[in-house]
């Protein structure tokens, strides 16, 4: 089969690798989409490597049709999903446990489906998980129009939320806009600390962290659980841990990847439970910026480095 391989000079190339040999308990999977993560810009550039146990190639999410499955299998061989990946989504194939796969919800596309376990599972792990959120929290989303952004605004307002989210520009703020986010900060002309003082926060999803994270905790609502999952803006940061303790403030560090592909499966079973509702009844929409066919990866993974897209890019592997 073939797969997108980083090379030497960090192109993309499409080329021959071993088919995939299931695991106990994996099925395998023929794959029609597969979703971008920032995480694999980091993966390519040679600082993000798989866990254990997985395909070398770029890809955490995908959609396909399940073209393999060992005996007494929940799933049978045509069965349409989408699976979360420790990797290896970037290629025409792939073995995964049977319990990081999901049923498409009805009415979605298979490249909409696609765009869904990472992002979705992200947000559900850290926002109602780690975070706790309950019905009429204010909720404080970095990069409301990202990949993940776009997932975790939607969920939050699913979930009961009041949202506020930073943005890099003024399309960018109409499109959180659109999808029900009530307070939009221009990270390039505002103090977020300044407006998340006017909407203390009860939870927070923050990918950026860096210089500004100490005067946002000090502004956040008593017991407020700070999650951060990435460091965009920078890893240092100044936090006046007096005001910090006083208010019983929680600041939680959290990564999806590292985790078992049974706590991720778990986290699964939570968002098919309560959130697949969502997606079929139209609340939640999976907002895609652009798709691509698998062999223009390179162009795919541009979108993401300049900050361009709303929502989703997605490859297409097969039509
Ligand atoms: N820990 C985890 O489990 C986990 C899981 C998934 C994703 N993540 C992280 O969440 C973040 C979003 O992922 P994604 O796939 O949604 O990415 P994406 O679609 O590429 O979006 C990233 C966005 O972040 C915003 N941003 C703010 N400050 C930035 C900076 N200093 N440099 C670059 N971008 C900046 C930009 O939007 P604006 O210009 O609109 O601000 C940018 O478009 C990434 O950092 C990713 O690693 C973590």
């Amino acid at each position: 089969m073939r797969a997108i391989l980083v090379k030497e000079d960090k192109s993309l190339v499409w080329s021959e690798v071993p088919e995939p040999t299931p695991r106990d308990g994996e099925i395998i999977i023929d794959i029609h989409a597969a979703a971008l993560n920032r995480a694999d810009l980091m993966q390519r550039a040679g600082n993000y490597p798989p866990p254990p146990g997985w395909p070398d190639w770029m890809g955490l999410e995908v959609s396909g049709v399940v073209s393999w499955v060992p005996a007494g299998c929940k799933w049978r061989v045509g069965d349409r999903v989408c699976a979360l990946l420790g990797g290896g989504g970037y290629a025409e194939r792939v073995a995964v446990p049977a319990d990081m796969a999901l049923p498409i919800p009805e009415g979605i596309s298979m490249v909409e489906a696609a765009a869904i376990p990472e992002a979705f599972a992200t947000s559900f792990l850290n926002l109602i998980l780690e975070g706790r959120m309950k019905k009429g929290d204010t909720v404080f989303i970095q990069g409301g129009a990202s990949g993940l952004g776009m997932a975790a605004v939607q969920l939050a307002k699913y979930m009961g939320g009041k949202v506020v989210t930073t943005v890099g520009s003024d399309d960018k703020a109409a499109f959180v806009r659109t999808l029900g986010a009530d307070v939009v900060i221009n990270r390039k002309k505002e103090d977020i600390a300044a407006v998340l003082a006017q909407h203390p926060v009860d939870v927070a999803m923050d990918s950026v962290a860096g210089p500004h994270l100490g005067a946002c905790l000090a502004t956040m609502a008593r017991g407020g659980r700070w999650i951060i999952i990435s460091t965009l803006g920078g890893a240092m940061c100044e936090i006046d841990i007096r005001d910090f303790f006083r208010r019983g403030v929680y600041l939680i560090g959290s990564t999806l990847r590292s985790r078992s592909s049974e706590m991720k499966a778990q986290i699964l079973d939570s968002l098919r439970d309560q959130v697949w509702s969502g997606f079929t009844s139209g609340k939640i929409k999976v907002v895609i910026h652009q798709t691509l066919p698998i062999t223009q990866a390179e162009k795919a993974h541009a979108i993401l480095e300049k900050q361009e897209n709303l929502g989703k890019v997605v490859l297409v592997v097969k039509e």
